[in-house]
């Protein structure tokens, strides 16, 4: 079977954009890869985090990625401070990484560029990603088109570091969806929908009151002409909720668009699809949290799983590089 691995920072709370996009994909993967998943709190540090909030946030997006069906019993689910290894292998991955690579990566420019405070982390953030992946002889990494450059530089470590110390890294391959659920912001269906609080009213919470949701989609912008038809281009409001429709029952967004003269009726089913989505994994995310002590068992059993992996890579990669053994 393929080894699958891909991350999730825990910051801010999880989206129905993430949801559909992302979070879906990896529970069908599951079944068909070994796969690993994994909360990466330490990516989460390049920027100042609250303690108490970062804790918090990691327990429950496990919580989460629980909830939505990724089973610790099929997959490996952990975070990624549990396992050392990742931290140490980011530093030699810095140190193979170019420093020109790095300031080439356009997420690093946007993100920094006009920041009061910018973090050595927030510059080797894709040394720790390529650790991450690297680490685990990953053969597919399933990420959104955002991290398309970072997986490329992963790569173009892997590669560096075989040639130079000879074979030790499986070359990742990037798995973006080119029938991605891009879900959209509701209220500004030009953008992407984020975790970020500018627009509480155009983002669904995974995890909100589902009257909530179902408002927000019945509120939705849509445009002037009545014309129910697939054309993200034109019609972003209207394509928006038929991506959303689509992915909630997995029919394609166009086929869809045929059944509707207008607008309300798919408002209407759109807010049906989306309740009947969240609701169960709301349910087993409300059964989950009340035994804390579970979900910390769950991801005490994941990491022990991972760092039998990565230990044993580790250990090799300190001897390729001539790192002195123990004695
Ligand atoms: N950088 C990724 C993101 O922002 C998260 C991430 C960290 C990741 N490490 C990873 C994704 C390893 C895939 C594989 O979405």
């Amino acid at each position: 079977m393929p080894r699958v691995f891909s991350g999730i920072k825990p910051t801010g709370p999880v989206q129905l954009g993430n949801l559909l996009g992302a979070l879906r994909r990896w529970v069908d993967d599951q079944h068909t890869a070994d796969s690993l998943y994994c909360v990466v709190d330490l990516h989460a540090l390049t920027v100042p985090q609250d303690p108490d909030i970062l804790r918090r946030t990691s327990e429950e997006l496990a919580r989460l990625l629980l909830a939505v069906g990724i089973d610790p019993d099929v997959a490996t689910l952990f975070v990624q401070s549990h396992v050392p290894e990742h931290a140490e292998l980011s530093w030699v991955m810095e140190c193979t990484a170019a420093f020109g690579e790095l300031r080439r990566m356009t997420q690093f420019k946007d993100k920094s560029d006009g920041a009061d405070f910018v973090s050595g982390g927030l510059f080797t953030y894709p040394a720790l990603m390529a650790a991450d992946i690297l680490l685990y002889d990953t053969d597919r990494v399933p990420v959104g088109d955002d991290q398309r450059q970072h997986l490329e530089l992963a790569r173009d470590l892997a590669l560096r570091f075989n040639a130079r110390y000879g074979d030790t890294f499986v070359v990742p391959e990037a798995s973006i969806p080119t029938v991605a659920a891009r879900v959209m912001d509701l209220q500004h269906p030009d953008r992407k929908m984020s975790k970020s609080e500018d627009s509480p009213q155009g983002t669904i919470l995974v995890l909100e009151p589902i009257d909530d949701a179902v408002r927000k989609v019945r509120r939705a912008v849509t445009d002037n002409d009545g014309e129910v038809r697939y054309d993200p281009e034109h019609k972003p409001g209207v394509s928006n909720l038929l991506a959303i429709l689509g992915a909630c029952t997995d029919t394609d967004p166009a086929t869809l668009a045929e059944r509707y003269e207008q607008y309300g009726p798919l408002k209407a089913d759109t807010a049906e699809a989306v309740a009947a989505t969240l609701a169960p994994i709301q349910k087993r995310y409300a059964e989950l949290a009340a035994d804390p002590g579970h979900t910390a068992a769950l991801l005490r059993q994941g990491a022990e799983k991972a760092r039998a992996m990565a230990e044993p890579k580790m250990a090799l990669v300190r001897q390729r590089l001539g790192l002195l053994a123990r004695g």
